[in-house]
């Protein structure tokens, strides 16, 4: 049988990893600024993570939602300290798309209504009421293109003042926009989007899925900005690449059974992988870490006249260059053994784990070096 081929692939084929280094089948070493998408957090097989998911394994791996999870609890507590919002549920889901696709759903059960507010190049995953809200005709099926859904530019603060009212159900945003080019959100923005919310019973949903658990130097990007999103989607870095997500739910919204629900979502494994990602980002400190090595990163990247602009914040950076990445990328990644990412055809994406080391920081500048100068 043939995989359904889907994926462009690069012909490397990684066999084992720690921290920040990957190994592929010949033995070569690469440098990994990429996580996978931004979903290694606390760094490839970090021995602390090994054992707590290997000792879950070897005592129960799943069963379903009807019976009592203290781990699901266990990560509600964590998360609630870790981000402050000790005052929101969690609802346990298994992908960024599922966490927006709930969120979106309970934003419409609340309210009774179903027009959304998106914006021009967010991405938001690829199920059905996500992927209408993705400003990417191309990874739609007709199926998926929905009356109800507005994008407004990203960042217009009068756009956001003019189209929400009462009929909205929900504005939904990235804090960071990860594939849309590492393009932050402004204070003034998110400022806007929370009090045209607060005026017309709109819902603002917060999708925190690339920019959240700590990327940003924060524990969620919006954190910045001092302002509260009423739902927080989550997945990538929750699980350090065990499959898991959430959304996170402000007070004002009330549980009843049945209302939401998933097979799979919030699973003994899941949950032991997740808490251990917390503990470990709890006692490493590398929401400071991502802070810190981000900072520098930006400090000595700001330094290249050759960059079109740098964008980001933490450890979630965009370095636009006048011209193609494509063979940048390759060149770092054939030549010199690093994984970088890209977004759009000229900015280079870094999404490094949380544990980054500052010689690991240096070793990607000196390459950089030899190309951008
Ligand atoms: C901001 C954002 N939301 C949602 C998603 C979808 O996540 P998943 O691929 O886990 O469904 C992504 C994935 O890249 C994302 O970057």
């Amino acid at each position: 049988m043939n995989l359904f081929n889907v994926y462009p692939l690069y012909d490397i084929e990684p066999v084992k990893a720690l921290g920040s280094t990957l190994w592929d089948k010949n033995g070569q070493e690469y440098l990994d600024l990429y996580g996978g998408h931004a979903v290694i957090s606390v760094g490839h097989s970090h021995p602390y993570y090994v054992r707590k998911v290997g000792n879950q394994l070897k005592n129960l791996a799943f069963y379903s939602n009807s019976v009592k999870i203290p781990l699901q609890e266990e990560l509600a507590d964590k998360l609630g300290k870790i981000s402050g919002l000790k005052d929101y549920s969690l609802f346990l889901t298994n992908s960024g798309a599922e966490s927006n696709e709930n969120a979106l759903k309970l934003a419409s059960f609340h309210n009774g209504r179903k027009k959304i507010i998106a914006f021009t190049k967010g991405f938001h995953g690829r199920t059905s009421a996500a992927v209408a809200v993705t400003d990417n005709p191309s990874i739609k099926a007709p199926l998926n293109f929905a009356d109800h859904v507005q994008f407004l530019p990203f960042n217009d603060v009068e756009a956001v003042k003019k189209a929400v009212d009462n009929e909205t159900c929900a504005v939904i945003v990235e804090g960071i926009q990860g594939v849309g080019g590492i393009q932050v959100a402004t204070d003034e923005f998110l400022k806007a989007i929370r009090t045209a919310c607060n005026k017309t019973g709109a819902i603002f949903i917060h999708d925190s899925v690339q920019c959240g658990y700590g990327r940003s130097g924060k524990f969620f990007s919006f954190q910045h900005s001092k302002v509260k999103p009423d739902i927080i989607s989550m997945a990538k870095g929750m699980g350090n690449g065990f499959p898991i997500g959430g959304i996170l739910i402000s007070p004002i919204f009330e549980a009843k059974f049945g209302l939401l629900g998933t097979t799979f979502g919030g699973n003994h494994l899941a949950c032991a992988a997740a808490n251990a990602v917390l503990d470990i980002i709890r006692k490493e400190k590398l929401v400071q870490n991502a802070e810190t090595l981000g900072n520098y990163l930006f400090e000595e990247l700001g330094k290249f006249k050759g960059i079109k602009e740098l964008r980001g914040q933490g450890l979630m950076i965009g370095i636009e260059l006048d011209y193609s990445v494509k063979e940048l990328r390759e060149t770092l990644l054939f030549k010199h053994h690093q994984f970088t990412g890209v977004a759009g055809s000229n900015t280079i994406r870094l999404l490094p784990s949380l544990a980054l080391k500052q010689s690991e920081a240096d070793r990607f500048l000196e390459v950089f070096s030899q190309y951008v100068k």
